[in-house]
Order: C-alpha cells, then structure tokens, then sequence
C-alpha cells in the first residue's frame, strides 16, 4: 500500500505517546490552526527547570496527531531553554519528513510546546 507519510508518521499516528490531560501541570498551552480548524493542548510539568512530564489532547488529521506526539518525545527531558529551541524542521526531520500539504501540521506541534512553556513561565514570576 502506499502512502504519502513515513512509517514514523503512520507509527506515531497509529500509537501516539503521551496522550491525556494532566491534572494540575505546571504549564499549559494551546495553539489553533483557524485554516483547517486543528487544535493542540500540551501540559507539562517542570522540575528544576527540566520537563518531567509532558501529555497532549489534540483535533486534528493523521500529521497533527503524528507530530504532537513526536514533539512531546522531543521535550521531554530537556531544560526549559533546549525545549524553546525546537524548531519544525527539526520535528518535520524526527518524523523523516512530512508530505508538502502537511508542512503547518509541524506549526502546530512547536508553537503548542511554546504555549504551554510561556504558561509556565507566566506562573513562576
Ligand atoms: S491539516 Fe492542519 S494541522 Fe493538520
């Protein structure tokens, strides 16, 4: 069968890791696409600046869930300011690459973990 994404793309779609909301996270943020109305929420928890625990809820196609899953696999673990860093070409790259129509799909992943980051840092001042 063939089809346009990567086995990454199709194994983080067909079993996406850190699913759910969280109860009581340090920080949470949500980005929306308004063109074709997909949604993120990601929560985090922070420990001595390092995202311990990281979950999301997402709406949206087969790409958005793949890289939301991706993305918080990418965060987790990392200080505050290595998370900030992550760029979309580095997620596109970690899911060996997403079809042409998909590339904003990866929009959503970067600025969804920016959200919840910005929310956390809000919290702590
Ligand atoms: S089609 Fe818009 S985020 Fe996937």
């Amino acid at each position: 069968m063939y089809s346009e994404y990567s086995m990454k793309v199709i194994e983080h779609f067909m079993s996406p890791r850190n699913v759910g909301s969280m109860r009581d996270p340090d920080g949470e943020g949500t980005f929306g696409d308004l063109k074709c109305g997909d949604s993120l929420t990601i929560y985090i928890k922070v420990r001595d600046n390092i995202i311990t625990d990281i979950s999301f809820l997402v709406f949206g196609c087969t790409a958005s869930i793949a890289t939301s899953s991706m993305i918080t696999e990418m965060a987790k673990g990392k200080t505050i300011e290595e998370a900030l860093a992550i760029t979309e070409k580095e997620l596109i790259d970690a899911l060996d690459g997403l079809p042409q129509s998909k590339i904003h799909c990866s929009v959503l992943g970067v600025k969804g973990l920016r959200a919840a980051i910005e929310d956390y840092l809000k919290k702590k001042q």
